[in-house]
């Protein structure tokens, strides 16, 4: 089946100018063209539509509404906001609707590739029905003392921006969200970032005000349901993962921008276990149990009961988010790097295998869960079994730093 676009835009002038730059692309791609948000959620009705980008302002319903209604409606389709930068405000009240913004003008480049990524991510999460939870998410739980502490910064008449980036740092859900903004072209920055406190400094304190205490872009989700599920042990690994990551890239000589990557896709490669506690709480509980009653490992367990595991399912929000290729690869398979099917370039995938696998393997977080170190035969692969011991003498460094400073 082809793959389909509607474009949503008020102004004709921008429509045809639209139809005349993605001709070249009317072989893959079906584009439909509507002037207003009710033509829209007809052509959405009658079509089997992927991606939707929306213009925000616009007479009768303006793109806000209307992605609200197809988040709802539509999880499946991925909601895309292209629109110029006089609409910021309106853009502001949509930031959790919209997966991406586009700024206009937009080139055929950048939209096309915008596009092909999107319908990509289908590889990742084959689950429809997980796929449209996953689709409607806005936000991601964090820390309620973190959120509580961010919140309470970002209110004082002479709050830090340094302050909030470090907090932020120290949260995957919060750091997830500020990267989804600063990576989409709308915000003004034209390559992928990963380091969460240059995001916060680029975005400033008016945007990252606006986008924590009016759009609400945080938020917390009450863990107390989850017995002996602890959300501080969740973030530790998170962190622990990130560090371990970055430290075998540097090892390994990796230039620092995907040494950067290395520890954002740690710091992120469990973010899934945060969509399956808040969206999944009945399965999950479930699941835990299973794997602490017969000692199995969290993902195989996740696969039997809901055909997806949390790799996937956090791989696909944040494709959905626009985070860097290689950070979403690193998530998908960070328990089996042998099916991403990578040549044998070291990549952010490689470290955060052998630091997750290290990570548990070093530091017992729970002594009921199976063990799974790193891949023999993917080391052998990518002939780095001999790399293994001088990374664990690595984070042992990193834990003795680490309890030095407690
Ligand atoms: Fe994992
Ligand atoms: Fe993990």
């Amino acid at each position: 089946m082809k793959k389909s676009v509607l474009f949503v835009d008020d102004d004709q002038n921008m429509l045809d100018a639209l139809r005349r730059m993605l001709r070249p692309m009317s072989q893959e791609w079906d584009q439909h063209f509507v002037r207003s948000g009710d033509e829209a959620l007809v052509v959405l009705a009658c079509n089997n539509v992927d991606v939707v980008m929306t213009d925000m302002r616009m007479p009768g319903m303006d793109g806000g509404q209307l992605l609200k209604i197809i988040q709802e409606a539509r999880p499946d389709v991925v909601r895309i906001v292209l629109s110029g930068h006089a609409d910021y405000n309106m853009v502001m009240r949509s930031v959790k609707q919209a997966h991406q913004f586009l700024t206009k003008p937009c080139s055929a480049d950048d939209i096309r590739e915008t596009l092909e990524r999107a319908y990509n991510l289908r590889r990742i999460l084959t689950n429809e029905s997980a796929k449209n939870i996953v689709s409607r998410i806005e936000t991601l739980p964090s820390l309620p003392d973190l959120y509580l502490r961010v919140v309470e910064e970002v209110q004082k008449e002479d709050g830090n921006l340094g302050t909030v980036a470090r907090i932020i740092s120290e949260d995957p859900a919060m750091t997830a969200a500020i990267l989804k903004m600063v990576n989409s072209s709308f915000f003004g920055f034209f390559r992928p970032l990963t380091n969460p406190a240059q995001a916060v400094n680029l975005l400033g304190t008016e945007i990252i005000k606006g986008l924590i205490l009016s759009a609400h872009l945080f938020s917390v989700f009450d863990f107390s349901r989850f017995p002996r599920y602890s959300m501080d042990v969740l973030v530790d690994h998170s962190l622990a993962t990130g560090r371990i990551a970055s430290a075998i890239a540097t090892f390994e000589g990796m230039p620092p921008e995907m040494v950067d990557e290395c520890f954002i896709a740690g710091m992120l490669h469990d973010v899934g276990k945060l969509i399956l506690a808040s969206r999944f709480e009945v399965e999950y509980l479930g699941i835990l149990a299973t794997v602490r009653n017969e000692n199995r490992t969290v993902w195989e367990v996740e696969r039997e009961v809901l055909a997806t595991s949390h790799a996937e399912l956090g791989a696909y929000l944040l494709g959905l988010w626009n985070l860097p290729g290689a950070v979403v690869d690193a998530l998908a398979f960070h328990h089996e790097p042998g099916l991403a099917g990578c040549g044998r370039d070291f990549t952010p995938l490689t470290a955060v295998h052998a630091a997750n696998a290290l990570e548990h393997e070093l530091r017992i977080i729970n002594k009921d869960y199976a063990q799974h170190p790193p891949d023999p035969a993917y080391l052998e692969h990518m002939g780095l079994t001999s790399h293994l011991p001088q990374w664990k003498e690595l984070c042992s460094a990193i834990y003795s730093q680490q309890n030095g400073q407690d």
